[in-house]
């Protein structure tokens, strides 16, 4: 079966769902049509804590503060223009938001912003909903598009592959020029059929890969899907080596998958990490102790669990104000007890955990991948913003100003592009139904088990190296299943990870020094020569 429409948008977070809403308003004779996986409301947006970075008070901060925070947290390896754009044009993408119905706590005096504090920032810039910011945002934007006539929202649609020359029969390789993309392969989850959704411009918002690890603070939908489709159809990915680890998930004993994030905000208000023995430790590490960028207090975090052989170190909030605790971390506390420990007199154990991924497809300052007709917005980008390092509460920023620049590319570009009616429906041919799960749940397994052990905090060259090997294996397996069986969102899940899998690992053997998110105990210091892997 097939459908047309103007703009393809895959996801329905922050990114897809700002780009749908601003692509709607700005042409209403133009059909946006979003497809997402799950429900619409499923996604990291939906979870993120913290809140949104933007110059707000400008009587203390102003954008050059911003600027260098970020360029400071991203190790040298920002693109500047990016963080200026970001940076400038943020505050107006959040008064944009707010205007949509999205709310922001107020400080004492009802009219300000009560602005938090996270790691690596010089000032107080985080617009928050207390720890629910995510989900605000998430619900305000999902009310906003569904009242648009001209978005069409498909839940429980899984994006397979992104249609280009290839489908027509042409010999696409990585040095092709002019690769053009129509659209994409979709799989009906409901019904098990496989629509071919031809578009004039198609926008992958798909969102992270945190699944490739055990311990993640994504939910399960982050697979890398779209990275994956991009670097099969041949378009450049960036600097996915750089993988940012969470200083402070939730340990808990039972196990979880995702495991819950304990927000840097609460560090911002005043908490403090200690060891097993209740000393505090981040002033071994760097001067801004428990508020230093991410990287840093994920590495200390990593050495002194390894020092003491332990399997979390502790988070104390028990100095802190009790009523204004509850009032700003009201499902952090409740997330707590829930597990048996009161933050207002226990200490809450505390673990790293793979968290955002910092590397992705290729895009200019408009969100241009290298393929055209094929943009990019959200996290599962590399603009350049982040660098080595995403600083705290730039990423939900990045989205809406990118989304922004993305639909004005759009609106200005689309009457160059035209509708592919040659491209053929999907083959099932010579495929048959899938019988055995545990093949794709135990691969699943693997590779959480090969990421998390050799190409975590710290790397080596023969961590790599055997990563290499025991991904190779899966890789070949999977493709072997792929072949053979009818698509199941499970196995293209499953290839999708194995990709981004490699995608890291590549990219890491490939940078032989440490710097960022990125250490390596073969090549401990950074070169002079900076330089992005991009493959
Ligand atoms: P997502 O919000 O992940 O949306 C991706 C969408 O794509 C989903 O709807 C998904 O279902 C869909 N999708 C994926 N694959 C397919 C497919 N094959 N077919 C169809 N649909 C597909 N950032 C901040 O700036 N501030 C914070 O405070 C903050 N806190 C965070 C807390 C947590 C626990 C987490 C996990 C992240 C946090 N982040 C935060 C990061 C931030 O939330 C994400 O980077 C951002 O929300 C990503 O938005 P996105 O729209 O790119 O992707
Ligand atoms: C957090 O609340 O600690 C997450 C913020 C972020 O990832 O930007």
């Amino acid at each position: 079966m097939k459908k047309t429409t103007d703009v393809l948008i895959l996801g329905s977070g922050i990114a897809g769902l700002t780009l749908a809403i601003k692509t709607a308003l700005a042409d209403t004779s133009l059909k946006v049509t979003l497809i997402t996986k799950t429900e619409q409301e499923e996604s990291n947006t939906r979870y993120a804590q913290g809140g949104v970075a933007a110059v707000w008070n400008k009587d203390k901060d102003n954008h050059q503060k911003h600027i260098e925070d970020t360029l400071d947290a991203g190790d040298g390896l920002c693109n500047e223009k990016i963080v200026e754009i970001v940076v400038k044009e943020g505050p107006d993408r959040v008064r944009e938001i707010i205007d949509w119905g999205t709310r922001f706590d107020k400080n004492k005096s009802k009219i300000d912003y009560d602005l938090g504090k996270e790691g690596g920032h010089s000032e107080n810039r985080i617009l928050h909903f207390k720890d629910l910011t995510g989900w605000e945002i998430q619900r305000a934007l999902m009310a906003k598009a569904n009242e648009l006539p001209n978005v069409e929202v498909y839940e429980h649609y899984f994006a397979l592959d992104l249609l280009t020359q290839h489908h027509l029969g042409y010999n696409i390789t990585r040095a092709t020029p002019n690769i053009k993309c129509f659209g994409a392969y979709v799989l009906d989850k409901k019904d098990g059929d496989i629509i071919t959704f031809l578009s004039k411009i198609t926008v992958v918002a798909t969102g992270g890969a945190g699944q490739i690890y055990k311990n993640t603070t994504n939910p399960v939908i982050a697979t890398g899907d779209g990275i994956a489709m991009t670097y099969r159809a041949k378009g450049r990915i960036e600097s996915m080596e750089f993988v940012q680890f969470h200083p402070t998930a939730l340990f808990n004993p039972a196990g979880e998958n995702p495991v819950f994030l304990v927000s840097e905000a609460v560090r911002g208000y005043g908490a403090i990490l200690r060891d097993n023995s209740g000393e505090e430790f981040m002033h071994r590490y760097d001067k801004r102790k428990s508020l230093a960028p991410r990287d840093i207090v994920a590495r200390a975090i990593d050495n002194e669990m390894k020092i003491n052989g332990s399997e979390h170190l502790y988070l104390d909030c028990t100095h802190l104000d009790k009523e204004g605790f509850y009032a700003h971390f009201p499902t952090i506390h409740d997330k707590c007890m829930s597990i048996g420990i009161n933050p207002k007199k226990d200490y809450i154990p505390v673990v790293p955990a793979c968290h955002y991924l910092c590397g992705g497809i290729q895009v200019d300052a408009f969100g241009r991948s290298s393929i055209d007709g094929l943009y990019a917005c959200g996290e599962s980008t590399y603009t350049g913003l982040h660098g080595a390092n995403r600083l705290a509460s730039n990423s939900l920023l990045e989205a809406m100003v990118f989304a922004h620049r993305i639909h004005d590319d759009i609106i200005n570009n689309i009457d160059k592009y035209h509708i592919e009616n040659r491209i053929p429906n999907w083959n099932t041919i010579g495929t048959t139904e899938p019988k055995e799960m545990v093949l794709i749940t135990q691969s699943s397994k693997e590779l959480k088990e090969i990421m998390s052990s050799y190409v975590g905090i710290v790397r080596s060259n023969v961590r790599l190296k055997r990563a290499f090997d025991r991904l190779k294996l899966l890789y070949d397996e999977t493709e072997q299943l792929y072949r053979s069986t009818i698509i199941s969102p499970q196995l293209c899940e499953l290839r999708n990870l194995i990709t981004i899998g490699y995608l890291v690992t590549y990219s890491a053997s490939m940078r032989r020094e440490s710097r960022g998110l990125h250490f390596t105990t073969d090549y401990p210091d950074k070169f002079d020569f900076i330089d992005h892997t991009i493959l």
